[in-house]
């Protein structure tokens, strides 16, 4: 069973960082190192022992990565990210990439829109999707609005709704929501035309 453990780092603003492992293998990766670090060495103790894996960056923005080295200090992993990412990375990562973890992989999935180095992590047994500041709760990030529309119809919204929605900030009514909800309730993925949701983006 792959387990997640979302961290209130705070950061700049509410950020998320996530804690993910394989229960059998104790393979770990932990995605967006920022904010309070001490919370995200607190959650390796406590779910010790692990195998550190990755440090998956969704993307580059310094309140994202903020963290980074001290991680690093403590969680000697492999750094990945997407290859126009300016935080230092070991792994440049590809669309549809496979990485493999504990029992199963992570697959990697281009989502350009917010910025041109976003990636998405979802755990191939449909159990989590990292969303980053492309998808949050109840809206999206500030964006380029054709190429966002393109990531919300063609990359996220063809995956399974069992996903649950981990994003990079606490901005939503509830900090995490599974993907079919996240497709009924969030007006940003729901809308199939362009038009509307261009004319949402002005509320952000
Ligand atoms: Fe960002």
């Amino acid at each position: 069973m792959i387990k997640v453990k979302q961290l209130n780092v705070r950061g700049l603003d509410y950020n998320f960082s996530y804690l993910v492992f394989d229960e059998v293998s104790r393979d770990a990766a932990i995605i967006d190192p920022c904010g309070d670090v001490s919370v995200i060495r607190k959650a390796l103790e406590d779910a010790k022992p692990l195998s550190p894996k990755y440090i998956l960056i969704t993307h580059g923005h310094h309140d994202h990565v903020s963290g980074l080295k001290d991680v690093l200090s403590f969680f000697d992993a492999a750094v990945a990210a997407h290859p126009e990412c300016a935080a230092g990375h070991s792994i440049n990562l590809a669309d549809r990439q496979q990485l493999s973890f504990g029992g199963i992989f992570i697959e990697v999935l281009y989502a350009p829109g917010h910025s041109p180095d976003g990636v998405l992590y979802r755990m191939s047994d449909d159990s989590a999707l990292f969303t980053g500041d492309t998808l949050f709760i109840d809206c999206c990030g500030y964006c380029l609005p054709r190429a966002m529309f393109n990531t919300m119809r063609n990359v996220i919204f063809p995956l399974a709704g069992s996903n649950i929605v981990y994003s990079g900030h606490d901005y939503g009514a509830v900090p995490f929501r599974n993907l079919g909800e996240e497709k009924r309730l969030n007006p940003y993925l729901a809308t199939d035309d362009f038009d509307k949701f261009r004319e949402e983006l002005k509320k952000l």
